[in-house]
Parts: structure tokens; C-alpha cells; sequence
């Protein structure tokens, strides 16, 4: 008997669509290899679900959601829904899922394809080596803090309590302990209260719990510079929920294109939620030109993370770079030739044709 999974898929907005369609039909494609069925549920979320029923996070949504295995997202978002005195946002729906599920430890870790070691604005030398993991926090901080609208004044509250921090702290010790056993922190302890109590609890934690694991404490600022400068001496970056936000993105540049970084985002339990790191990218939607890999790739950290499924998530991560091997880009990556290769740039669906055909049942 096959297992079941069962998997909700929330496209979303702009890409969204394109980059799941070919997720969806990656997975099919490998179910039989690994013996596995996949009972998929496409629900709406983001600006297609506030169109339709007025809500960016609808109950179908999140009941939907709550029965499942997993949850694979595409995009919210886009110019259409982004009047900022609009009284609902698409991005809410994307905050809400996280909050309503318990995902409070985001998982983003930076590769660099050596295939692809032209793509980043950074020289070669700098990306030797690089492999990191940031680990964000994600259902507290300021995202959901205490907050008050205003014309004439507004604010929000980072606010963070000790097992808040704690809880997402041990997900970044555990990997890192898994990994090369060296773990950062990164707060603003220098200026904020919630920064210093996350650092005392890291402190404690980390000497208590994870005596084998190096520990340092960064400030965010100096991460910004320490990340562009010398990303390979770092391996598990932990961060709450706003510096997490903003270092991902500045770190993705690292591989050259947002479009091949994947997320998982977890809690206790092993449902979680992959959704890639880009966002909906409304100037190049609806003409099939998207690049397919990052949702593909959060599949595969679907397929490790929450249905234990290691073997498989590893074919895809190899045809994956099997599909760079063999030249094939898409237009985000079309620069990257080395100087001893061609490249042959394809779209969304033959990119994801491609993967396809490099699908094979290796085991780890
Ligand atoms: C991300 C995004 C979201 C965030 C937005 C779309 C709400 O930037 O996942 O990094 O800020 O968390
Ligand atoms: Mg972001």
C-alpha cells in the first residue's frame, strides 16, 4: 500500500500559480518512484481569496490546512490589493496561516550552486564555501506585537517573551548541532529591551542545553556587512521575526536569484508549511517565464521536514542540479554561463518538464 499524504496547495497570487502547477506535477511525477500518493487540495489564500470571498485567509483555508500533512504556498500579493488603506491585505492571509498553524521556527537555508556561482554580484572568492541556514523566528516580534494605525501617529511593539525565544532557538541549536555545530545570533541587544532578554536566553540556553554548540551574538547591522563580506565563515544564523525578514533577503542575493531559495516554516508538530522565498513577482506573471526551482525545492524540504521522506526529497534536489549541469536557466539566471559552458534559457513549464525527466529513485 502507497502512503498518503494529504497536501494543500494555496497558489496565491502573481507566480504563484506557475510556480505550484509545476510543484504539483513534480510531485506527481514522483510518487510512483518512491511508492507514495499524494492527495493534493488547491485552496485560496492572498489577493485571489480576498476577490473571491473577501477574506486573504478563508476558513475553508485554514480548516483545510489544519487536516493536512503539509501546506505548500506560492505568492500573496501584488499591485492590485497594495492600496495601503486597504482594511485587508493579501499578506495577512500569509501571516494569519502562520500564526493560526503554530509555525514559529522559519527555516531558510542559502546554497550556492556551483553551477550558478556567476549569478551573485559578489566575486567567486567570497561565495567559496558558503552554506548557511537562517533560522527565523516567526509568529512573534513586531509582525505581531501590539500595534496602532494612525494618520497623525502609529506604532508597533517588538515584543518577545523567554519561551518564545527559547523554542525557536533550540530549532536553529538542533540543525546546527546536525551541521557544522556553530550557531549566530542576531539582535540589537545594544539598543532594544526584547533584544536583550532574546540574548540573555541564548546565553542560557545554549549553556545549558547545547554546551557542544558554539554560540556568538551578532548585531543586526554588523550581520548586514558580516553577510556580504565573509558569508562562508558563518553555518546556522538564528533571528526574530523582523531582522530574520530582512537578512533572508539580503543573504538570497548571495545565490544570485531569489527564485532558487526554498522555506519550510515548522511548529511542535511535523505539519508545516514550504512556500519559496520570493514573492509574487507581478511584473513577469501570467507569461510562464518564472523560475519554478524554489517552489520545487521547498517540496523537497516538504518531503524531509514534515513526511520523513528523505530518499525522495533528495531525487528532487538532485535533478534539480542536474537540470543546471544539463545548461538549462530560466530567464532570472540566464547571465550565469561560465566561461566554459552554454546555457539554454527555457521557461516556467520546461523547466519544470525538465526536472521532471531527470526524476530518478536514488537512495541516500
Ligand atoms: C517573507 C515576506 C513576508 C514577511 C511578507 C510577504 C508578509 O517578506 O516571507 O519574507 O515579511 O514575512
Ligand atoms: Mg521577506
Amino acid at each position: 500500500m502507497p502512503k498518503t499524504y494529504r497536501i494543500v496547495l494555496l497558489p496565491g497570487d502573481g507566480i504563484g500559480p506557475e510556480v505550484i502547477a509545476e510543484t504539483r506535477k513534480t510531485l506527481e511525477a514522483l510518487a510512483p518512484l518512491f511508492d507514495l500518493t499524494f492527495d493534493f487540495s488547491e485552496q485560496l489564500i492572498g489577493g485571489v481569496a480576498i476577490d473571491e470571498t473577501g477574506s486573504p485567509l478563508p476558513d475553508a483555508t485554514l480548516t483545510a490546512c489544519q487536516q493536512a500533512d503539509a501546506v505548500l504556498l506560492g505568492a500573496v500579493g501584488g499591485p492590485k490589493w497594495s492600496d495601503p488603506a486597504a482594511a485587508v491585505r493579501p499578506e495577512q492571509g500569509l501571516l494569519g496561516i502562520r500564526k493560526a498553524l503554530g509555525l514559529y521556527a522559519n527555516l531558510r537555508p542559502i546554497k550556492i550552486y556551483p553551477q550558478l556561482l556567476t549569478a551573485s554580484s559578489l566575486r567567486p572568492d567570497v561565495l567559496a564555501g558558503v552554506d548557511l541556514l537562517v533560522v527565523r523566528e516567526l509568529t512573534g516580534g513586531i509582525y505581531f506585537g501590539p500595534r496602532q494605525e494612525g494618520s497623525e501617529e502609529a506604532y508597533d511593539t517588538m515584543l518577545y517573551t523567554r519561551p518564545e525565544v527559547e523554542r525557536v532557538v533550540r530549532v536553529a541549536a538542533r540543525a546546527a548541532r546536525g551541521r557544522r555545530g556553530r550557531l549566530t545570533s542576531v539582535d540589537k541587544a545594544n539598543v532594544l529591551a526584547s533584544s536583550r532578554l532574546w540574548r540573555q536566553t541564548v546565553t542560557r540556553l545554549m549553556a545549558e542545553e547545547f554546551p557542544d554548540v558554539e554560540v556568538e551574538h551578532v548585531l543586526v547591522d554588523a550581520m548586514t556587512m558580516h553577510l556580504i563580506r565573509r558569508p562562508a565563515d558563518f553555518d546556522v544564523i538564528v533571528s526574530g521575526n523582523m531582522f530574520g525578514d530582512i537578512i533572508t533577503d539580503e543573504a538570497a542575493m548571495l545565490a544570485g536569484s531569489m527564485g532558487m531559495l526554498p522555506s519550510a516554516s515548522l511548529g511542535d508538530g511535523s505539519r508545516g508549511l514550504y512556500e519559496p522565498i520570493h514573492g509574487s513577482a507581478p511584473d513577469i506573471a501570467g507569461r510562464g517565464v518564472a523560475n519554478p526551482l524554489a517552489a520545487i525545492l521547498s517540496a523537497a524540504m516538504m518531503l524531509r521536514h514534515s513526511l520523513g521522506e528523505e530518499d525522495a526529497a533528495r531525487a528532487i534536489e538532485t535533478a534539480v542540479e542536474r537540470a543546471l549541469d544539463a545548461g538549462y536557466r530560466t530567464p532570472d539566471l540566464a547571465h550565469t554561463a561560465l566561461p566554459d559552458q552554454t546555457v539554454e534559457v527555457v521557461g516556467t513549464e520546461a523547466m519544470g518538464e525538465i526536472v521532471r525527466s531527470h526524476l530518478t529513485p536514488i537512495s541516500v
